[in-house]
């Protein structure tokens, strides 16, 4: 680490759903910079004053960053960390973001049991949580691996089923899907490499210690 890495923290936000969520949280602990936009063009935003550096990164690819320490913490949802399986630590749960990563079928496909839909094909963004999920089971599966508009897939007979995170349930909804499994319920996590933990650890320690307060005294209002 280089003297100015050890003057920065560098925090990862993700583009997408928790982006708003997660910016607003830091930003009432003061942490945040001017510009600091999900729509930026800007990839890295300072803040020369309180010495912190925004990186807004894809969903998917943010727990590299901090894995490989390129950001010291990030904000993340439990479904990419469940499937990037990355080496960080996993320091908070922020309790927001909260959504479901579930199995559907459309409804003219709905079996009586899960193992069913054996030897079936399963679209998904998230292969190795689909993976392990039908693997432990024990019902055996093809995973076509998709980036997005996963509900595309059984309507044009890509796939029989789909693994997909669900927030309302309109997409299933408006798409004619009904939900047979949940996997598991996901949140927004605080994460750190584990070097600038070690590092970098009283300042990470405040910004978490913060958060906690923050979290206990909105979950009292
Ligand atoms: C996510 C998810 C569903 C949708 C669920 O997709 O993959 O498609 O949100 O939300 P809902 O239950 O509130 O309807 P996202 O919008 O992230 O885009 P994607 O389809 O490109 O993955």
């Amino acid at each position: 680490m280089t003297s100015s890495d050890m003057e920065y923290l560098t925090i990862a936000l993700p583009k997408g759903k928790l982006f708003t969520p997660a910016a607003a949280l830091l930003g009432k602990l003061g942490c945040t910079a001017e510009g600091l936009s999900e729509n930026s063009r800007k990839l890295v935003i300072s803040n020369e004053v309180e010495k912190i550096r925004f990186i807004i990164t894809k969903t998917a690819d943010l727990p590299t960053y901090v894995e490989y320490g390129a950001a010291d913490i990030g904000i993340i949802g439990k479904d990419v960390l469940l499937e990037e399986s990355k080496d960080v630590y996993e320091l908070l749960d922020l309790k927001f973001g909260y959504c479901r990563m579930v199995v559907a079928v459309p409804q003219a496909l709905k079996q009586e049991k899960l193992s069913d839909y054996a030897h079936m094909r399963v679209a998904t963004k998230y292969p190795n949580i689909a993976e392990r999920y039908f693997h432990s089971m024990g019902i055996q599966t093809e995973i076509i691996k998709l980036n997005g508009s996963i509900e595309l897939g059984p309507m044009v007979g890509l796939a029989e089923i789909i693994v997909d995170l669900v927030e309302t349930g309109r997409t299933l909804k408006e798409n004619q899907l009904v939900e047979v499994a949940q996997i598991h319920p996901a949140t927004a996590r605080l994460i750190a490499n584990r070097v600038s933990f070690k590092m970098k650890f009283p300042r990470i320690e405040k910004l978490v210690e913060d958060i906690k307060s923050l979290l206990e005294s909105e979950a009292g209002k």
